[in-house]
């Protein structure tokens, strides 16, 4: 029997600590659930006394989530500790994962604090811990950069406080893998009591090592990894879960270790946490990158077709690639409709909500003769994305496109219940139909991301358009999808507008924030 290596995964926490990827409770309880689908062992749903916003969130996740560990980050205080004991209070189980920093840069700079208190701050963060559940995570941040008879003392004191994971964070992503490999086996030889938690690391990417620092601490004993759906992260990101689940997977040979992930949900993940933070995956990303798969050069296509193994060490369908395959078309009814949604794990809240989306999926099948397992999860999206108070709707857009002159777009929009049409040109027609909306509703926001992805093959795909917008610090993601990208563009605005425009639901880290 292999050792079980488990995977937590922090795409809601630090994932979320990315800049504009912020994310809405509920897109964060549709993350939770595609984790747990994914079998994920541990969820870090959030920071709970980071904000009002982020104590939903934690509590609608623990709420929802039976089967994965709900866990929540506290800093070593008496105040965190409480309010994550609070937010999980519904979990069927729970984490709290309480951290201090030990290494001397940030000791002295940024706690103005002496190791001893340090330590004695520690304990007390995971007795309090304690006495709302017996899983506790202790993390000494900027780990990577702590002495390491430090970082034996503090581990040794805080198992014996009841610490029950000690999870090593290399927080500015400053170490090499053996010698990362090396700290890990250290701390387990050197402290007495080592035996009696569970060794995890959490690496950050800024040098590119952060999957190879992991895997080298699994191959030193650590039994734990943080990691993220994409590697989304802080600054260069985490760890990527998928990159490392795939690798113990595949190298069975030199892992003496097993994750329990269902590889076949890492696609639908992946995807989802892209279209709801508008971090696009880049095509050449390990595993999940759009030419993950693909052969081009026709030496290996003729060794493919010979023998897949001649050039692939995985197979596409293990991590849910499959061939777009049409599951549905126009004359699929209601019935169809709904238990195929069923099966990629959406759940309607109500009949109307059913109707709804049948209606969109019907509109949608009268422009596009195949419709995808891809179409389905991106027309959920987007009725996810619309459901947030959409005061602002489109009625209609009309766009002039033509060589030699300049684009034009007319747009009639619903506000507060009244029309109201406005006319602009831009440099395409997709410039002028967002120039024709910021006319009439006046954000003055700054754009600062525009993409566009195409969601299945083919010219009539439809393309999915991201676009995040600012305005006095706050940064919100509209996601439009539609078989003519100007339209998706504009619907992916007005997404955006509406978001503005609707309570503040945010939580670190938007411009200005601590
Ligand atoms: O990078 C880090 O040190 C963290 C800790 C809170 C574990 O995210
Ligand atoms: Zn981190």
């Amino acid at each position: 029997m292999k050792d079980k290596l488990i995977i937590f995964d922090t795409t809601l926490r630090d994932g979320e600590q990315s800049p504009g990827a912020s994310m809405t409770r509920e897109e964060k309880v549709r993350i939770a659930k595609a984790l747990e689908r994914l079998k994920v062992d541990v969820i870090e749903a959030g920071f709970p006394a980071a904000s009002p916003g982020d104590f939903e969130a934690v509590q609608a996740v623990a709420k929802v989530i039976k089967d994965s560990v709900v866990c929540g980050l506290a800093r070593a205080l008496d105040k965190d500790i409480d309010r994550a004991g609070e937010a999980l209070k519904g979990a069927n189980q729970s984490r709290i994962h309480t951290f201090i920093a030990t290494s001397p840069i940030h000791m002295q700079m940024k706690l103005q604090m002496q190791p001893e208190q340090v330590i004695e701050y520690a304990v007390r963060a995971v007795k309090r811990a304690r006495q709302y559940t017996d899983n506790v995570e202790f993390s000494p941040e900027d780990a990577g950069r702590s002495e390491e008879d430090f970082l034996c003392r503090i581990l040794e004191a805080v198992i014996d406080a009841g610490a029950t994971t000690l999870n090593i964070p290399d927080t500015v992503g400053y170490s090499v893998p053996d010698q990362f490999g090396a700290t890990i086996a250290n701390l387990i030889r050197r402290i007495p009591n080592s035996d009696k938690a569970i060794f995890s690391v959490h690496c950050h990417n800024d040098l590119g090592l952060a999957v190879a620092n992991s895997l080298s601490a699994v191959m030193n004993g650590a039994r734990q990894v943080e990691c993220t759906i994409n590697g989304l992260g802080e600054r260069a990101g985490n760890a990527s879960l998928e990159e490392v689940v795939m690798a113990v997977r595949t190298r069975k040979d030199v892992f003496t270790c097993q994750t329990g992930i269902d590889t076949r949900e890492i696609l639908t993940c992946s995807k989802l946490v892209s279209s709801i933070t508008g971090f696009p995956v880049q095509p050449n990303k390990a595993i999940v990158g759009a030419n993950a798969f693909a052969h081009e050069a026709g030496i290996h296509q003729d060794g493919v077709l010979k023998n897949r193994e001649t050039y692939e060490i995985m197979r596409a369908e293990d991590v849910g690639w499959t061939a777009n395959r049409m599951v549905l078309g126009k004359h699929s009814g209601r019935n169809a409709f709904k238990s195929r949604i069923t099966e990629l794990g959406f759940e309607f809240g109500s009949e109307s909500e059913l109707n709804e989306a049948f209606a969109r999926f019907k509109q949608l099948a009268d422009k596009k003769h195949e419709i995808f397992d891809e179409d389905l999860q991106t027309l959920i999206s987007e009725a996810g994305f619309e459901a947030e108070d959409e005061h602002i709707k489109l009625i209609a857009l009309k766009v002039c496109s033509e060589t030699g002159e300049i684009p034009n777009a007319t747009v009639t929009l619903r506000v507060d219940n009244k029309e109201v049409t406005g006319t602009a040109s831009g440099g395409g027609a997709v410039d002028a139909s967002l120039k024709a909306i910021e006319k009439l509703v006046q954000t003055d926001a700054t754009l600062e991301l525009y993409s566009v992805n195409s969601i299945t093959n083919g010219t009539d795909a439809q393309g999915e358009v991201t676009i995040r917008l600012e305005k006095a610090g706050r940064i919100v993601n509209g996601l439009g999808a539609d078989t003519d990208i100007v339209i998706a563009s504009a619907k992916a605005y007005i997404n955006a507008v509406n978001k503005l425009h609707s309570p503040d639901q945010r939580r670190h880290p938007q411009k200005g924030d601590v």
